[in-house]
């Protein structure tokens, strides 16, 4: 009788231990979740930061990540990623497939709208749909010769539109996002590298043309201080041959005038009349004459 009173006791102690032990769970530092209750199927609005705590036998957590998780379409995708490169056409009707990979996370408030909207076992599936649907439709917003010009700028509005679309509609933020590559067909990248090369050429060609300008600037002004010089000197030796000329016809009036009258001076002492004064200036020149150059006529 006693042995079995013992034994309900004990049962009873071991259960009621169990039920506590059971009564407590726990969420990792990389885990978010909500308190369900698999009793009435309902669960708490409250979401749940990391730590244990005591929820009730009936209770257990249903577990979110709390960290940033990747999506990726890439070409040699494996086990563990999304999805190949996304395949879409631009606004001109060119074929592009998409190498792209983006991180979400979900937001702690909105954990109750998340998984009373898309649930806890499908909603990544759905998060990499609503994401294949959002950038295959910005492709189409512009032309292939856009996709090549201004990557930067189709990137910045994808992420934006990602962003925007799983704020609304997916309960998560999108904090980063990769545009890795862009594949437009083979003949349209020919093309477009072509005239790239082209563009190249022109800009040297404008270079080439620039420095050549210069130069003959350069030529130019020389050739204009050349001639500056040149006239400079001409100028320069016009005045010294003026100055010269001058200076010379000074000394022959000055020497003429003495001459004159020295043959004033020569006529009053000599009482010469002009004629005979004539005929003494003759002979002197006749004798202080070289006589080889000399000829007279008699
Ligand atoms: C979880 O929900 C149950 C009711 O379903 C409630 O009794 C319990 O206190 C909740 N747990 C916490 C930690 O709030
Ligand atoms: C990229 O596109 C935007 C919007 O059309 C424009 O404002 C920007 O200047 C472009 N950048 C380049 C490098 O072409």
């Amino acid at each position: 009788m006693q042995c079995w009173l013992i034994s309900v006791v004990v049962v009873a102690v071991s259960t009621m231990i169990l039920l506590f032990l059971f009564s407590f769970d726990s969420l990792e530092y990389q885990q978010i979740g909500l308190n369900y209750s698999f009793l009435s199927e309902s669960v708490e609005k409250e979401p749940y930061k990391p730590g244990r705590y005591y929820l009730g036998v009936t209770n257990r957590f249903i577990k979110f990540p709390r960290t940033v998780q990747s999506v990726s379409f890439i070409d040699d995708w494996a086990e563990g990623l999304q999805g190949p490169a996304l395949q879409s056409r631009t606004k001109d009707g060119l074929t592009v497939r998409l190498e792209v990979s983006f991180q979400y996370k979900l937001i702690f408030n909105e954990l109750y709208n998340l998984w009373a909207t898309l649930g806890h076992d499908h909603y990544e599936t759905t998060f990499t749909r609503m994401a294949m649907e959002q950038l295959s439709t910005a492709t189409t917003n512009h032309n292939a010769h856009f996709f090549f010009r201004n990557r930067t700028y189709v990137s910045t509005e994808m992420h934006r539109k990602l962003d925007e679309h799983f704020r609304q509609h997916a309960f998560a933020e999108v904090p980063f996002f990769q545009l890795r590559t862009v594949h437009l067909p083979d003949d349209f990248e020919d093309a477009i590298r072509e005239t790239q090369v082209q563009e190249q050429h022109i800009h040297i060609a404008r270079l080439e043309q620039k420095k050549k300008k210069v130069t003959f600037a350069t030529e130019v002004l020389k050739a204009e201080q050349a001639v500056k010089k040149i006239n400079n000197q001409a100028e320069g030796e016009a005045t010294a041959t003026l100055t010269k000329n001058r200076a010379y016809c000074e000394q022959y009036k000055y020497t003429q005038e003495l001459q004159a009258d020295a043959l004033e001076g020569v006529i009053a002492a000599s009482a010469w009349t002009a004629p005979e004064l004539l005929d003494f200036l003759g002979l002197r020149a006749v004798r202080d004459h070289p006589s080889e150059n000399t000829l007279i006529r008699i």
